[in-house]
């Protein structure tokens, strides 16, 4: 049986430590750390993680702002949003819950983020720097992947990481992330054949498909480290990308789902706000 990796518990962990760096900031700076969240329609998965996302920055001390605008929204009063509080100096971070409505052109919007305000790791040039192996702000799930491998003292370097998933969210982040712990990585995705024969080569298997349970047992080499990315709702409730139950008994360690790279992305998320704040104060923006 793997050992779990218990993203809930890091994520408390982070979150606890960031309360303090909070404090000091708002002492040493005199305000607080401020985050503007847009959420566009109804998503439901996207109203629980922007809930989840608010309610973890008022644990922090972060003080969020929160607009809610309706599905009909246009491509232009979103534009009005996201610039007016790209001007607002008050403003640390901007995160543009995705995914938009179909009608709003996604890139569009995510370019009127600031870089220094991109909480997210969305923009050109945070993903640029990312590839680029810079200081960055680095997208968050990717970012909490890392932790968490690390957070086990996963060996990384020289090992065969494999990402299924190419998205620009996680899979194509995390592969960057990755490399450059010096993993050698392979990226498989819809289209790629013999997926089975890749996976089973991966020392770290990776899971970003958004398909319930699709990883099985058979696909996976003894002793893999084992991510679940997903969070899949199905009629039996939540679950990831990764068939657990068959999984665990083949891996040395697997994240969860709920309570693995989950919690992780809000972590990571406060972090790169805190980040962007500090970043912020020291360049006198
Ligand atoms: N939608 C799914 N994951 C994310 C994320 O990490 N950030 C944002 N803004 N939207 C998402």
């Amino acid at each position: 049986m793997a050992c779990i990796i218990d993203g809930k518990a890091l994520a408390a962990e982070i979150k606890r430590n960031l309360k303090k760096d909070a404090e000091e900031f708002e002492t040493r700076y005199g305000r607080k750390i401020t985050l503007a969240v847009i959420l566009v329609g109804e998503n439901p998965a996207s109203c629980v993680y922007v809930n989840n996302k608010v309610k973890a920055a008022e644990f922090v001390g972060i003080k969020s702002l929160s607009f809610r605008l309706p599905e009909s929204a246009t491509e232009r009063d979103v534009e009005q949003v996201v610039k007016s509080l790209a001007a607002d100096k008050s403003v640390d971070g901007i995160l543009v819950q995705l995914p938009l409505p179909k009608h709003i052109n996604e890139e569009k919007i995510l370019s009127l983020v600031p870089p220094e305000k991109d909480v997210d790791g969305f923009t050109a040039e945070n993903v640029g720097n990312t590839t680029l192996f810079k200081e960055g702000i680095n997208s968050c799930t990717p970012a909490g992947i890392i932790y968490m491998l690390k957070s086990i003292n996963a060996p990384l370097c020289g090992k065969h990481a494999v990402v299924i998933g190419r998205s620009n969210i996680v899979g194509k982040p995390v592969a960057m992330l990755l490399l450059k712990e010096n993993c050698t990585i392979t990226v498989c995705h819809s289209k790629t054949e013999n997926l089975g024969e890749i996976t089973r080569q991966a020392d770290i298997l990776i899971a970003a498909v958004g398909k319930p349970r699709f990883v099985k047992a058979d696909m996976v080499k003894d002793g893999a480290i084992v991510i679940d990315v997903g969070i899949n709702r199905t009629e039996s409730g939540l679950c990831g990308d990764v068939d657990f139950d068959g999984v665990k008994d083949k891996a040395s360690y697997i994240s969860p789902v709920p309570g693995g790279v989950g919690p992780m992305t809000i972590a990571t998320l406060m972090q790169n706000v805190y980040k962007c704040a500090v970043r912020r104060e020291n360049a006198g923006l």
